[in-house]
């Protein structure tokens, strides 16, 4: 499933790695991906019994078919280094560096772990929360996966630091179509930002809601009473469902051979839309394989 196309990343929950009952919660969690914090959620007293806990728990092979990604300290920090190292053998499905600037930054990160003999498994990805970043999408998106970059995940908190702005995510929205658009021009997947208040799923649902319109792949979490909403909110409904089969079958239908257009309830419907439904199908069928 790992590297699958499709792979679903409804929910992807934050931990501190330091926090050995979480840690152990994880393993039975319904979260698509699992984020190993040893960034902002850790102490820096805590550092080393984080990036020591996180790189057993990775390769204990008790987290089933979870997407396993570790949080790394940002490029200038003392613990940088070192945890960027043990990663590269962590067994973790991606290292997801925080305080991304630049283009220069990735290729940095990404010859470090081709000098460590990394696994060509192991992906990056990259934390888009600082105000350089946001100038910089395009060309940060552009390495793409022949520089390990796959994925895209949002840090409102820290842009809202950083621009001395409001904490209301709401004002993120044109910086969010932004890096949609720069994740899909290169093929990237992408993860939303964090919803602070997780005793508020009403306002959970709707900030998921809209960025599953954006095109987000989902939403980052930091508490397990998060998990289900995001997966509903990100799954395809069963009307979606209906659709794309409708449209698949419609255009299998021998009457409709050879033609690009074609109409579907009452609705144009172009070899695009074919496309669109094939993906909604495999999205729907992957998210129906991890949870069987
Ligand atoms: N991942 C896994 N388990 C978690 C968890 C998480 N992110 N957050 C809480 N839990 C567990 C707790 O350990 C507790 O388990 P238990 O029932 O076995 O004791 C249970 O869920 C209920 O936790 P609760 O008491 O409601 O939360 P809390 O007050 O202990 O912690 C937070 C609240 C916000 C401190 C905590 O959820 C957290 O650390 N979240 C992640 C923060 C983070 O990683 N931030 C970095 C990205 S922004
Ligand atoms: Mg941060």
């Amino acid at each position: 499933m790992t590297n699958a196309p499709h792979r679903p990343r409804r929910s992807c929950l934050y931990m501190p790695a330091s926090n050995a009952r979480a840690l152990e919660k994880a393993k039975t969690l319904p979260a698509d991906t699992i984020i190993f914090d040893l960034e902002d959620a850790v102490a820096p007293d805590a550092k080393e019994v984080a990036r020591e806990q996180a790189c057993a728990a990775l390769q204990s092979g008790e987290y089933g078919e979870r997407e396993l990604v570790v949080r790394i300290n940002a490029m200038d920090t003392p613990w940088f280094a070192q945890d960027l190292k043990q990663a590269c053998f962590s067994q973790a499905d991606a290292v997801l560096v925080p305080k991304i600037l630049s283009a220069q930054d990735i290729i940095e990160i990404t010859d470090f772990m081709e000098d460590q003999d990394a696994s060509l498994d192991t992906q990056l990805w990259a934390m888009i929360e600082m105000p350089q970043a946001i100038l910089n999408l395009g060309e940060i998106a552009a390495l793409g996966p022949q520089k390990r970059l796959t994925s895209f995940v949002m840090g409102f908190n820290d842009l809202a630091k950083e621009m001395r702005a409001d904490h209301d995510h709401a004002i993120f929205a044109p910086v969010m179509v932004q890096a949609v658009i720069a994740a899909r021009a290169y093929g990237l997947n992408i993860i939303d930002s964090v919803y602070n208040d997780f005793n508020d799923p009403d306002g959970l649902t709707t900030a998921c809601l809209e960025a599953k319109k954006l095109g987000f792949d989902g939403k980052s979490l930091i508490h397990p009473a998060q998990i289900e909403t995001a997966n509903r909110s990100f799954a395809p409904h069963a009307d979606e469902i209906a659709e794309a089969r409708a449209i698949i079958a419609a255009f299998k239908d021998s009457i409709n051979a050879g033609k690009g257009v074609i109409v579907v309830d009452g609705k144009m419907t172009e070899l695009l839309h074919l496309k669109q439904a094939k993906q909604l199908v495999a999205t729907a069928e992957a998210i129906a394989a991890l949870e069987s």
